[in-house]
């Protein structure tokens, strides 16, 4: 079992953290066989630096299972690497920068304020947050994906469950691919046909959401319909948009709303906390909502990534021989690297369980480099962070604003092993409504 590598594939598949974690006791990079691939995680920040840098000359890539995502994702730059992926990443780039996301500051706020009146209503009820972070992290992407009115369709819920399942399924499918080769996606398991109905779905959807939009004019598809890449005089034709604005749906919908579930998790886990904050909040009525204006609001958003990445795995492949640390790495093997691991080092993050902001605070040493890598590092570093900071930032302030969170002192959501460290079984929070004058003078705000 264990030489054949099947063991690993069982531990991946029902206790990826817990297996991460004994690994990396043993060293790093720490050697393992996953099937017919020799495999090694890397979790000390100075090897996950080294990896994105020899990534960059050409020893990595990061889409030797392209046919899973490929099915998913089709030519997005999600699934490429290469010349046509730097292309691709040009184009995108403007729109996602901090500058470019700030356009999106009052639809968020829009996006939030019909949220906190819809919990206005039920204020004092028990919420499953899961269900409504997706909700308004869906409504946020769609709009910045197709333009603000076809935003205001309902929230697919269809969509956001198909996301998941794709999301669910991703380990198994891709070890059955490693494992078992191209013919794993024409056998009759139950992973296929979840995997394969969601992307059905997933693409209708989103076909739908474009043709909507081809009427509008507005949002990243109208913006992409008029760029061309400086460098090679070329814009995208019609699939290959489909498939970028596929990959954005769903790269930053689940993720995001996972933050932000996790975020007010932690300020109900932590009333001080959440009160100094607010603190902070009611102190500033007007003006950008950033990390310069709210450093303390900052320092927990940062937090919560640290703690609870949505991202567990990012995944390499070496197409030449490396050396990392003292360990070689053959051509041929696969890389593993892991922020829920990396972000738990003792000796690089103490006491890493606690969550504590201050260490983010301005002036308390920004992490080293690739000591915190939620948002992955290097050339693929995540498109979406700036957008995602923003909305998991204004979100705070606004909710912080008009609520208080409450859950029992012995509450405790575990996360569920996968991919995406989503909450085990939900989370649940009671909402309760801040004084009148506070929910006068956040909507004064909006
Ligand atoms: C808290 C929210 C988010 C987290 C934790 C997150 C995490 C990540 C991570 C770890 C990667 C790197 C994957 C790798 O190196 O293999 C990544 C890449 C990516 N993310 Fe995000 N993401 C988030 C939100 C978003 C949003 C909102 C968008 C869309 C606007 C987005 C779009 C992308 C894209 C397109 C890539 C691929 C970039 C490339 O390969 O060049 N993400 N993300």
């Amino acid at each position: 079992m264990e030489m054949l590598g099947f063991s690993a594939v069982y531990r991946l598949a029902t206790d990826l953290l817990g297996f991460f974690q004994s690994l990396a006791e043993q060293g790093c990079p720490a050697p393992f066989r996953l099937g017919p691939y020799r495999a090694f995680l890397v979790t000390r920040p100075e090897h996950v630096r080294h990896v994105y840098q020899r990534e960059q000359a050409g020893v990595y890539i990061n889409n030797r299972f392209a046919s899973v995502t490929k099915r998913v994702f089709g030519d997005s730059l999600l699934n490429n690497d290469g010349p046509q992926w730097a292309s691709q990443r040009r184009m995108l780039k403007p729109y996602f920068t901090n500058a470019g996301v700030k356009q999106w500051a009052s639809l968020i706020d829009r996006k939030l304020g019909d949220l906190a009146d819809a919990w206005e209503r039920k204020a004092g009820e028990w919420l499953t947050v899961d269900a409504e972070c997706a909700a308004l992290t869906q409504a946020v992407m769609t709009s910045v994906l197709f333009g603000e009115e076809v935003g205001q369709t309902a929230v697919a819920q269809e969509a956001i469950e198909a996301i998941h399942v794709v999301h669910q399924e991703f380990v198994t499918q891709t070890l059955g691919l490693a494992l078992l080769g191209p013919v794993f996606s024409w056998l009759p398991v139950p992973s296929n046909r979840r995997f394969n109905r969601a992307i059905r779905t997933i693409d209708r959807i989103v076909g739908r959401l474009i043709d909507c939009a081809s009427r509008t004019r507005q949002g990243l598809i109208a913006f992409l319909r008029e760029t061309v890449d400086p460098d090679t005089g070329r814009s995208m034709d019609a699939k290959l948009l489909r498939d970028e604005l596929i990959a954005l749906y769903v790269a930053g919908q689940e993720t995001t709303g996972i933050a932000l579930t996790w975020l007010l998790y932690e300020l109900a886990k932590h009333p001080e906390i959440a009160e100094k904050a607010r603190k902070d909040v009611l102190d500033r009525r007007e003006g950008e909502v950033n990390a310069e204006a709210f450093p303390y609001l900052w320092a927990i958003v940062q937090e919560t990534l640290r703690l609870h990445p949505s991202t567990t795995t990012l995944l390499r492949y070496a197409v030449r021989g490396d050396r990392i640390g003292e360990v070689e790495i053959p051509r041929g093997s696969l890389v593993l690297m892991s922020p829920y691991v990396t972000h738990r080092l003792p000796d690089i993050w103490p006491d890493p369980e606690r969550f504590d902001p201050t260490r983010f605070k301005p002036g308390s040493g920004a992490p080293g480099v690739c000591s915190f890598i939620t948002f992955g590092g290097g050339r693929h570093i995540c498109l979406g962070l700036n957008l995602a900071n923003r909305i998991l930032l204004q979100s705070a302030v606004t909710l912080l604003r008009r609520f208080e969170f409450y859950v029992p002192n012995d509450y405790r959501v575990n996360p569920r092993p996968g991919l995406f460290l989503r909450p085990e079984g939900g989370c649940r929070i009671q909402i309760v409504s801040r004084p009148l004058s506070d929910r006068l003078a956040a909507a004064a705000g909006r």
